[in-house]
Parts: structure tokens; C-alpha cells; sequence
């Protein structure tokens, strides 16, 4: 339904997405996931046809974005990053207004505003000016316009971002439904935000992707993370560099303890080991004191921040030698 082909795109001579690559079925909630500035934005208006690629293309049902803009264009529905919304029009005149631009007959356009004011809860906003709206009532009147003219595509750029809390649960669980009629894309930088609505997730760094997968799977297969937290009396100095030399381990990064005598650390090890029998025995056999070992689980967070995370900034291996 939604196919992105080799996309790259400047800026000046800024490289804000390159080579990206990615496919959308029928039906599918697709999560664009990234921290500020990865490109996502970027690449919903290019999706969208608001702004042209450097090169490479989309087809949106079948239809080139660049080529036949206007047919692709049918088949979508855009919420932009910011919503150009009229402040001083009624809700209702305004999605009025919308429909036409879009071709939509009047007839047909009452009987729609009607179902999308339904959808989306603003039953009781038709007649309220744009302007008076709180921010997640605005986001609405975003949705509404964005399925006005009954897309099979949706493409939502951040739709939670600045809204209260109980909004924001409103708006997840509207977009959920629209994510069972539509084929979807909606870019977050919040993962659970993500993994609660998305079948797929695509994360993106510097205009890359980076890894690509369902929610559930993120957390295993992705990064082949575990890690184990260990506290242990003895020399650091001397600790660390016997500790790593376990096989299996990664990286070690030492957690600075206050008033505690011992050290702890986060070991990250290789997917699928259990390292604690080696590393309790290596403590033991060096004549240092085992306080503490316990196995930690690697959440969706850390890991999007380790897979986000430039390769320099990754704590160093050794920690801060005491
Ligand atoms: N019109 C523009 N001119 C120049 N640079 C731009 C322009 N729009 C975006 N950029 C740059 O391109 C990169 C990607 O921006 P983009 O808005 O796509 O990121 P994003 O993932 O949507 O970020 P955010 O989470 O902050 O919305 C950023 O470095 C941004 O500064
Ligand atoms: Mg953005």
C-alpha cells in the first residue's frame, strides 16, 4: 500500500534521510520511530507529496508520489507536525472548507462531517471557533480533516506530542481504532507510545533506519542485550579488566554507589547466556567478595536509546577507575 523507495533527501547540503527503503501492507500500523531531528518528519511530507525527494520515490496504492501526485494523493490523509488550522473558523466550517479543496459535493460532505465529528469526539466542539480549543481538541479537528475524504492511507506525524495526559490516552485509543480501517504510519518518539499501537516499528537515526521490527521483538532479537548487575567488594582496578575478560561479556559500566564499601556494575553480555556461574566464580577465585548478582532485563527504552546512541557516547566499558 505504501512503498518507499531509496528516499533521500537534503537540505541545502544537509543529508536529512538517505537511502531509506520500506514497505507498508494493506491495513498495516506502521510506527516511525525516532528522536528529534532523525528524520521523520522529513520523510511523512515526502511520503505525503508535500515536499519532493532529492530522489527516490514513494507509491502510495500503486501510484508514484512524484509522478502522479494527485492520484496518490487521493488515496491520503496527512496530519502534518503542525496543523494549519484556521483559529477563527467554526470546527465545522472549517472541515467544511477542507472538503471542498478536496473536491467533496456538499451532500456528501454533511454526511461526512457528521461521522468524523462521531469518530473523533468533537460533537459538542462543531460550533466552537478553532481558536478556543485546547490542544488536544485541536489534534482532533487534525484527525478529522485527515480522514474527511475517506483516505485508505494515514499518515499521522506525532499526534500525542503536547497534549495532556488524558487526551493523550484518548487520542491513542482513537488512532487505534482508525488503525483497524486504515493502512497507517504515525511517527513517535515515545517507544511505548509505539508498541502500543503499532504492528511494525521502524526506528530511525540520522536519517537512517536502523532497525526494523514488531514491537514485541524489539526487546530480544534486536540487540541480543542482557545484562546482570553485580556488586563486589574488592579493587576496581584490579576488577575490571579480569571481569571483562569473562567470556560472553560485552562492556561493563560502573554504577557509582554512595557510602557502600564495594562497587557495582552492569555487565552487558551476548544474547542467550547466563554469565552469572562464571562471573560468581571468577569473583569468588580472585578472593574478592560477591555482595550482589542479579540478572537485569533490557527494556524497549534503553534499548532504543543504545540503538539512538552514537557509538562514542556509549558509557566507556571501563566506568571511572577509583
Ligand atoms: N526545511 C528545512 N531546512 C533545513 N533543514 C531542515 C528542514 N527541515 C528539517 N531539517 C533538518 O533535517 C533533519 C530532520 O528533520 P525532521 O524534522 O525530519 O526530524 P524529526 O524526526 O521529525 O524530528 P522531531 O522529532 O524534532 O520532529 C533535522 O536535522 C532538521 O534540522
Ligand atoms: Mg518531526
Amino acid at each position: 500500500m505504501i512503498e518507499a523507495i531509496d528516499i533521500t533527501k537534503y537540505y541545502g547540503d544537509f543529508p536529512a534521510v538517505t537511502g531509506l527503503n520500506f514497505s507498508v501492507e494493506q491495513g498495516e500500523v506502521l510506527g516511525f520511530l525516532g528522536p528529534n531531528g532523525a528524520g521523520k518528519s522529513t520523510t511523512m511530507k515526502i511520503l505525503t507529496g508535500f515536499i519532493p525527494p532529492s530522489s527516490g520515490t514513494a507509491k502510495i496504492a500503486g501510484y508514484d508520489i512524484v509522478e502522479q501526485s494527485l492520484l496518490a494523493r487521493r488515496h491520503i490523509g496527512y496530519l502534518p507536525e503542525t496543523v494549519p488550522l484556521y483559529e477563527d473558523m467554526v470546527v465545522s466550517d472549517y472541515l467544511s472548507f477542507m472538503g471542498q479543496i478536496r473536491g467533496m459535493s456538499s451532500s456528501q460532505l454533511k454526511k461526512r462531517i457528521d461521522e468524523v465529528v462521531e469518530l473523533c469526539r468533537l460533537e459538542e466542539y462543531r460550533d466552537t471557533i478553532i481558536g478556543k480549543l485546547s490542544k488536544g481538541y485541536r489534534q482532533r479537528v487534525g484527525i478529522s480533516q485527515a480522514i474527511l475524504h475517506e483516505p485508505d492511507v494515514l499518515v499521522l506525524d506525532e499526534p500525542t506530542i503536547g497534549i495532556d495526559p488524558i487526551q493523550v490516552v484518548e487520542t491513542r485509543q482513537l488512532i487505534k481504532n482508525l488503525g483497524e480501517e486504515h493502512t497507517l504510519i504515525l511517527s513517535s518518539h515515545i517507544l511505548p507510545e509505539v508498541s502500543m499501537i503499532c504492528d511494525r516499528v521502524i526506528i530511525i537515526h540520522e536519517g537512517q533506519i536502523v532497525a526494523v521490527d514488531d514491537p514485541s521483538n524489539l526487546g530480544t532479537s534486536l540487540s541480543g542485550i542482557e545484562r546482570v548487575e553485580i556488586e563486589v567488594k574488592g579493587p576496581n582496578r584490579e576488577m575490571l579488566p579480569v571481569l571483562e575478560k569473562v567470556k560472553g561479556v560485552q562492556s561493563i559500566e560502573r554504577i557509582p554507589v554512595t557510602g557502600g564499601a564495594y562497587h557495582r556494575y552492569h555487565i552487558t553480555v551476548d544474547i542467550g547466556q547466563d554469565l552469572r556461574h562464571d562471573l560468581a566464580k571468577t569473583v569468588v577465585a580472585n578472593g574478592w567478595e560477591l555482595l550482589k548478582l542479579q540478572s537485569l532485563g533490557m527494556s524497549l527504552e534503553e534499548i532504543f536509546l543504545r540503538l539512538t546512541i552514537e557509538e562514542e557516547q556509549l558509557p566507556s566499558p571501563l566506568g571511572e577507575a577509583s
